[in-house]
């Protein structure tokens, strides 16, 4: 980069921040098909954390793709170019001392991997919202597995565009099996067990 200059020393260090804050910072990257419940846990733990008093940050479709994404479509190359500024965006908020719920459906290994690569491994934590496609598509909430279906939605994760589960998450919330709150709570419970200050 030609004639950009950081000026790491003279801002407040996120070791500051997390002091004040009282906790660590770092991402809580959840991953899993659409209608899988992502959303829903983040939304949860998000209040729940807040309430505890944490400096927590909830970036999903609802408040990126409408604007930071507002130009990108569903092509592979448009959800990496989404993925790429949402993980931009949530490495700043570490920066700034924040827990950083993410919740996108980030479908392949690759996107993820380069989403964990910007962030830093050691401020990623993957969790799969492990949902079966048939579970999604019998709850479709907003009707869209009908429409791909249908083909009236071209490129649809899990119909006719690629969704590959995860290999060796952080956690693995099987929500088919448990409330949204006892999975919200295993999120919770791993944030308060990684992200503490030593
Ligand atoms: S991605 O792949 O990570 O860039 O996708 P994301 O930004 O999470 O957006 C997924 C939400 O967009 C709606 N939607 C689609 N999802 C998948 N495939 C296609 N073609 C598509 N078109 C629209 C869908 O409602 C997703 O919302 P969630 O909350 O995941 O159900």
């Amino acid at each position: 980069m030609t004639n950009i200059h950081p000026i790491h020393d003279r801002i407040v260090q996120r070791a500051e921040r997390e002091i004040g804050n009282g906790h660590r910072a770092g991402v809580i990257w959840l991953t899993g098909l659409s209608g899988s419940g992502k959303s829903t846990i983040a939304a949860a733990v998000e209040r729940e954390l807040f309430t505890a008093g944490h400096f927590v940050v909830l970036l999903d479709g609802d408040n990126v793709r409408t604007g930071l994404c507002g130009d990108l479509g569903f092509s592979l190359e448009d959800r990496k170019e989404n993925i790429r500024r949402i993980a931009e965006t949530a490495r700043l908020f570490v920066a700034a001392g924040a827990q950083v719920l993410c919740s996108f459906v980030s479908p392949t290994r690759e996107i993820r991997a380069m989403a964990q690569d910007i962030i830093g491994a050691e401020d990623f934590y993957e969790v799969f919202v492990n949902t079966p496609l048939e579970v999604c598509e019998a709850r479709d909430v907003k009707g869209l597995y009908a429409k791909a279906r249908a083909g009236e939605i071209k490129g649809f994760t899990g119909i006719d565009s690629p969704y590959e589960a995860p290999e060796n998450p952080f956690l693995d919330l099987k929500t088919a099996e448990q409330t949204v709150a006892a999975s919200a709570q295993e999120v919770v419970r791993a944030i308060r067990n990684e992200l503490t200050l030593q």
